[in-house]
């Protein structure tokens, strides 16, 4: 999704604005553009990557400035569609996250009144409208223009001759950065971690006026305060490490990331006076909202607090659920967003909060849109992900719902106990998943070879199967396909063949049996098996083609070393076809759009 950055400061403003929008890369994007301001504003935007814009552009002169990177909404990814878009003076420059939904009628009447546009964007109404209404104040005159709007955005407004940046969100995320010789603002935390960890976070219908000393922010006129966080994420955190991409430096994180997120809730948690993760004691339904990998988190959670707490949980996708007419009221909600932005996730909060549910918002980022919504927030403790595929802040969100579950009052105290033990060994179970890399690379060699790959599964291992199929479609483009695999026989067999490989995972629970049984099916058509299963189980060595073994665990934790191994097959066969594995083409880490 498109990403803006500013800076207003005592230093020079340009390899600080390109600086940030390296970091901000990992949202994806189509093209890129930087606006530097002086007595005038200097432009230079392409569809490039923002290391060949950097190479590129002329150099400006001015310590005051804007950025972003495009993800194309309206009109194809070009030079002129880039932003920031201009006025007709060319001195009022904008960059802009969001879609302007009533932009062709502004843009009619605009062009009546005799205003030239040159893009397709719906961004360009903005800097017209603010030229309209200057009259000696940038802030008046922004402030008239958003009335004007309809839609979301966050927008940072530069021009030329004056040292200020005027900034406003609506439905879009937008950060100031607080430093000590100037000021940054940014669409997520990551982008300008180099330079300050203090971060206040806009409010919609917020305007901001930034100086290099000053930061005011208002709303319908009146001055506003916004608490300053202080964020805790390191600047290596948000670099490679090492690694040759971020996917797998983030895969490689995973048994810390579980003991920070557990680690978390064992100091606020008091198991002993019997408080629990949500405090809610009479729950009896609860209801689910996410989109992505972390809707299938979320699936798995359904088979986690549904053996463990007896209720029944009902597991919706975000972008569905406003077409949704009934509600129950009474459900205690949980949304699930390792952004904290996901434009989907955040309308279906509101709408839950609206039909009267309790809204708990399982979010990686402090400070987020989704943490501000909810009625409580729970942080998993994953640090920041920057691979579009999402990895560790899967296991994180798991790991929150286990905790939920297994803390909460109604969970049986004895098979509670049981567990809490083993999910203590998952940050070393996962280790041994990571050591046995090796192995599964030669299994990604051998599928980078097909077009089409099914994952099946089944109970708790059926959500784990989306996400490995989803994994593996969005980093190597393989078609993949997960599925229950009760389902094959309704369908999926009839496309079996010796090019369709399988990846059956197998748990030692009431679902093995039936697994077993699907993997015959499969062999009889022809098809490859390629089995996940606990170490030593010697009926699927027999059975399938290739095993991926797995260090045995209790079922209920099986999808925490399945995903693992899975994420790791994903991103070794992307290797080998050699896909641009942190930056999948058509995809964003953070989708702040419906
Ligand atoms: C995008 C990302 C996915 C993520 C999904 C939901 O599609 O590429 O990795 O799972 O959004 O994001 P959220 O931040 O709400 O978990």
């Amino acid at each position: 999704m498109c990403g803006i950055v500013g800076y207003i400061g005592d230093k020079q403003a340009q390899s600080i604005l390109l600086n940030c929008l390296k970091r901000l890369e990992y949202r994806g994007y189509d093209s890129c553009g930087i606006a530097v301001g002086g007595s005038s504003v200097g432009v230079y935007k392409d569809a490039v990557r923002v290391e060949t814009l950097g190479q590129a552009s002329p150099r400006f002169n001015g310590t005051v400035g804007v950025g972003h990177t495009r993800w194309a909404t309206h009109g194809a990814p070009t030079q002129v569609n880039a932003h920031p878009h201009l006025d007709c003076t060319g001195n009022i420059a904008v960059v802009h996250n969001g879609v302007i939904t009533n932009f062709e009628q502004l843009k009619r009447q605009l062009t009546g009144e005799g205003h030239n546009f040159v893009s397709e964007t719906d961004t360009e109404v903005i800097p017209h409208l603010i030229e309209k209404y200057y009259d000696g104040s940038l802030e008046k005159a922004v402030d008239a223009a958003l009335r004007d709007l309809e839609g979301s955005y966050a927008i940072i407004v530069l021009m030329g001759g004056r040292p200020e940046l005027i900034i406003a969100r609506k439905d879009s995320p937008l950060i100031v950065g607080v430093g000590d010789r100037g000021n940054f603002i940014a669409s997520d935390v990551p982008a300008i971690l180099a330079y300050t960890g203090r971060v206040i976070y806009l409010e919609d219908g917020d305007i901001g006026v930034i100086t290099q000393k000053n930061i005011k922010i208002s709303r319908d006129g009146k001055r506003v305060d916004r608490e300053e966080h202080k964020i805790l994420w390191s600047v290596e955190d948000a670099q490679k490490a090492g690694y040759e991409h971020f996917m797998l430096k983030e895969i490689h994180e995973q048994p810390r990331v579980i003991r920070n997120t557990l680690g978390e809730y064992t100091r606020v948690v008091d198991l002993a006076a019997g408080s629990s993760l949500i405090g809610e004691a009479g729950m009896e339904s609860m209801l689910m909202l996410a989109s992505g990998t972390s809707y299938n988190a979320a699936l798995v959670g359904k088979y986690i607090i549904e053996e463990l707490l007896s209720i029944p949980v009902m597991v919706e996708l975000s972008s569905e659920f406003d077409y949704y007419k009934r509600i129950l009221a009474r459900s205690v909600t949980i949304a699930i967003t390792q952004s904290g932005e996901t434009a989907d996730t955040l309308k279906a909060m509101k709408k839950a909060q609206e039909a009267g549910c309790r809204v708990v918002a399982v979010t990686n980022v402090v400070g987020s849109t989704a943490s501000r919504i909810a009625n409580q927030t729970i942080y998993t403790r994953a640090g920041p992900e920057i691979s579009v595929a999402a990895t560790k802040s899967f296991v994180a969100q798991l790991m929150v719902l286990y905790w939920l579950a297994m803390t909460y009052p109604k969970a049986d105290a004895r098979r509670s106990a049981a567990l809490f033990t083993e999910l203590r060994q998952m940050p070393s179970k996962v280790q041994q998943v990571l050591d046995n890399e090796n192995a599964i690379m030669g299994h990604a060699e051998y599928l980078s070879k097909y077009d089409n790959v099914f994952f099946i599964g089944r109970g708790i291992n059926f959500p784990v199967a989306l996400e490995g199929a989803l994994k593996l479609k969005e980093i190597s483009y393989i078609h993949a396909e997960g599925l229950a695999g009760g389902e094959m026989k309704h369908h999926t067999l009839a496309v079996l063949s010796q090019r369709t490989p399988v990846i059956a995972l197998l748990a030692k629970d009431d679902t093995y049996g039936a697994m077993l049984t699907n993997i015959k099916e499969i062999k009889a058509r022809g098809a490859p098996v390629i089995a996940l299963a606990g170490d030593g189980e010697e009926a699927i060595e027999e059975l399938a083609d290739f095993v991926i073994n797995v260090p045995r665990v209790d079922a209920v934790f099986s999808p925490v070393v399945n995903i693992v191994a899975l994420q790791l097959l994903a991103y070794y066969t992307a290797k080998k076809r050699g896909c641009p594995i942190d930056f999948p083409r058509n995809l964003a880490k953070s989708v702040t759009v419906e």
